[in-house]
């Protein structure tokens, strides 16, 4: 058993505090994001789980056995960094079994598991090369092996994919993630990017300030965000906030925009108490499709001039102004040709994220 426990961690750096009581578990085996914009504390988090940075106060824990103040040595986990960090005067093979040496294994043993790793990884034509003589993505794999090869209980990466290119990237992120169902270790996986995040993760926590904003299934998150901002960090193209009032009156809801355009939310939306606020109305792009005819049940239709068309292949993203702001559409290309004018959308308003915007949280 090797899953993580922290409870009440804060980390100051001289009198800045960088996080700010953080509790989570990680279940055994599981594979958990931390995502959040620059500066968050994600690295913090990772490394003071690595024992690499000192905590001010609360604890951590693998499998069950308190770490707090343990050396890195001690702790049975292996890290991955962004910056590879190899020996350049030393092979592939040495590279990887640089670990297993300092720690005095016998050379059969050292042999038989970079063996294992390298296979895994598909590295083995390369074993007898020199870092410069590897693509970043081969540096990485090489990275990786380091880290197999210490069968540690846990494995920790820290944007292991930033320096590589978008395609190279694509490919290593199916990779780990092959990885994982094959050595079922648990993962605690680093990253700013949202995509990295939603596809690697069974589990995300959103950081945001230095404390868990949200935490949940990539999709729960993406479906059901507590707050704006977390709304607002996933997806791509970002979720459209339209400014605007929610009304109720006998216990039906509309969102009205500055603009004086109505749009009802379905009956069954959670219950509003009759009044007025002021409401974010959070619409990601693909709740957007084009009206045709009747609307469909808690769709609300609205009129608006194409001023951006953008086509992508499978996609095409139209973007309008609604209620005094830019909005995205994203339509399927074939429902859209680039010398559109006005454009007739429905609004799927069961899916609308209501947020009020002077909390940020999602009401
Ligand atoms: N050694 C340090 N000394 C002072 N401040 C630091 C140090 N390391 C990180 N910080 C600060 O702590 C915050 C969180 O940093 P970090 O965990 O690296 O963020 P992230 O990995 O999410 O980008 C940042 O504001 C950063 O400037
Ligand atoms: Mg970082």
């Amino acid at each position: 058993m090797a899953g993580l426990t922290i409870t009440g961690l804060h980390k100051r750096y001289g009198g800045f505090h960088a996080l700010k009581g953080i509790d989570l578990t990680i279940q055994d085996g599981s594979f958990a994001v931390f995502v959040g914009p620059s500066g968050c504390g994600k690295s913090t988090l990772l490394r003071s789980i690595a024992g690499l940075e000192d905590v001010d106060e609360g604890k951590i824990a693998i499998g069950g056995e308190d770490v707090t103040d343990l050396r890195p040595r001690d702790r049975d986990i292996a890290m991955v960094f962004q910056n590879y960090a190899l020996y350049p005067y030393l092979t592939v093979f040495e590279n990887i079994a640089f670990g297993l040496r300092s720690r005095k294994f016998p050379e059969t043993e050292i042999r038989r598991r970079v063996g294992e790793a390298a296979e895994i990884l598909g590295i083995t034509a390369l074993l007898d090369r020199l870092p410069r003589h590897l693509s970043g993505g081969q540096r990485q794999r090489v990275a990786i092996g380091r880290a197999i090869v210490r069968q540690a209980k846990l494995f920790l990466f820290d944007e292991p994919l930033s320096n590589l290119d978008a395609k190279l990237r694509d490919e290593m992120r199916g990779e780990i993630k092959r990885l994982h169902k094959e050595i079922g270790k648990t993962m605690v996986y680093v990253t700013h990017d949202q995509v990295e995040a939603m596809t690697l993760a069974d589990r995300i926590m959103l950081l945001r300030d230095g404390r868990i904003e949200q935490e949940g299934a990539p999709l729960d998150l993406f479906e059901r965000p507590s707050t704006g901002f977390v709304a607002s960090f996933l997806g791509s193209p970002t979720i459209n906030l339209i400014p605007g009032r929610l009304v109720t009156r006998s216990g039906r809801s509309a969102v009205v925009l500055d603009t004086g355009e109505s749009l009802d939310l379905p009956a069954q939306r959670a219950k509003l108490d009759d009044g007025e606020r002021p409401i974010l109305l959070g619409i990601r792009p693909q709740y957007l499709t084009r009206a045709a005819g009747t609307l469909a049940a808690g769709h609300a239709r609205i009129e608006a001039n194409a001023d951006l068309i953008q086509p992508t292949g499978t996609r095409t993203f139209v973007t309008s102004h609604i209620g005094g702001v830019a909005v995205t559409a994203e339509l399927a290309a074939h429902d859209v040709d680039n010398s559109e004018g006005r454009i007739a959308y429905a609004l799927d308003m069961a899916r609308a994220i209501l947020i009020d915007p002077s909390t940020d949280k999602v009401i």
